[in-house]
């Protein structure tokens, strides 16, 4: 039996305009998705997974979650979660040169799926690198994130950037900017999460943004100008001491810059009225600035703010079904067996 996990993370900067080529600056949280694999004797795969989705699901097939014959998953939020996992699989296999290898899957994640903090990523993530330790191949960090982003492709119709894979399997505050991805130092911020219980479909949402990029000037101009905002970041973060806590002046600039990305989010159409209505809680219970994380459509906000203010003022928004503090985490992908 091998065991992985891997973290979500939160959007500093940059969802959405990093699919076009522009930077982000994902930053990895201390939630993580945990993975559990043991092989089997035939080639099919069994899959639980009690707390990806509000109810939990079983599903065993054999083959692949398209063409199974006795797959069934009527639920949206278990197919995209099967999609995931199924392409995972389909990784560990090719890179273990063992196309026809079975596994017991079980999932644990302590992430929301489809609500904009990587827990499809962290799942792939972690179940790569449990389903490949398995077969007895230990692969690295960056082929693990390599092959991540590729299952996420696929299961996203070509529309997925490294950002989210590369956050996860790595950890800590990371740039994204086309192939090239690199680690950042940066201060450990104190982010907010906020959460509406919803969820988005990230494949749909980009696709709604690549359409509105078409067809209008500014939407193109919108996706550039988030690419800006993500560069000021970026200038922000070099400046400032990574072993240091982030003093109040680096909190303004980033807090207004995060309102910035979250007004350019809106103009795209990703976000949502409750996604809206949690920025204002939070900007009103005196974050320094906050924005939507992800793909947006339902799901979470994040806000900067090391007081325990916005947490309460969330806390009491209605429509709002949890609020946490999210440590940066330093650690990626992990052995945890
Ligand atoms: C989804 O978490 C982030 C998006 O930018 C899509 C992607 O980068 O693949 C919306």
């Amino acid at each position: 039996m091998t065991v992985s996990s891997a973290p979500g993370k939160v959007y500093l900067f940059g969802e959405h305009a990093v699919v076009y080529g522009e930077p982000a600056v994902p930053c990895a949280i201390e939630r993580r998705a945990t993975v559990t694999v043991e092989p089997r004797d035939d080639d099919h795969v069994r899959v639980v997974a009690e707390d990806l989705t509000l109810d939990g699901f079983t599903v065993e097939y054999s083959g692949s979650t398209d063409s199974g014959p006795d797959v069934d998953v009527p639920r949206p939020l278990v197919q995209a979660a099967m999609g995931y996992i199924d392409a995972a699989v389909d990784q560990a296999r090719d890179a273990a040169d063992a196309p026809d290898a079975g596994f017991d899957i079980t999932v644990e994640s302590a992430i929301p799926l489809g609500a904009g903090l990587g827990s499809s990523a962290a799942v792939v993530v972690a179940g790569i690198d449990a389903a490949t330790r398995a077969l007895g191949v230990d692969l690295d960090p960056e082929e693990i994130a390599d092959r991540a982003y590729r299952a996420e492709h696929e299961v996203q119709d070509g529309q997925a950037s490294r950002a989210d894979t590369f956050a996860s399997a790595m950890g800590g505050a990371v740039r994204v900017e086309g192939d090239d991805c690199r680690a950042v130092d940066a201060p450990a911020l104190p982010f907010v999460v906020g959460f509406d219980g919803g969820a988005g479909d990230t494949g749909e949402l980009v696709a709604g943004v690549r359409a509105l990029r078409e067809k209008y000037d500014f939407a193109a101009d919108t996706v550039e100008a988030i690419g800006d905002i993500v560069r000021e970041g970026e200038t922000l973060l070099a400046e400032a001491d990574p072993e240091s806590e982030p003093s109040e002046d680096l909190l303004d600039a980033l807090g207004e810059l995060m309102d910035f990305n979250h007004g350019l989010l809106e103009a795209l159409g990703v976000s949502s009225r409750s996604l809206d209505s949690l920025v204002w809680a939070a900007r009103s219970g005196d974050a320094y600035g906050a924005k939507l994380t992800g793909a947006g459509g339902g799901g979470c906000i994040v806000a900067l703010d090391p007081t325990d203010e916005t947490q309460t003022a969330l806390q009491y928004t209605p429509g709002c079904v949890d609020a946490f503090r999210a440590e940066l985490a330093t650690t990626g992908v992990r052995a945890e067996d």
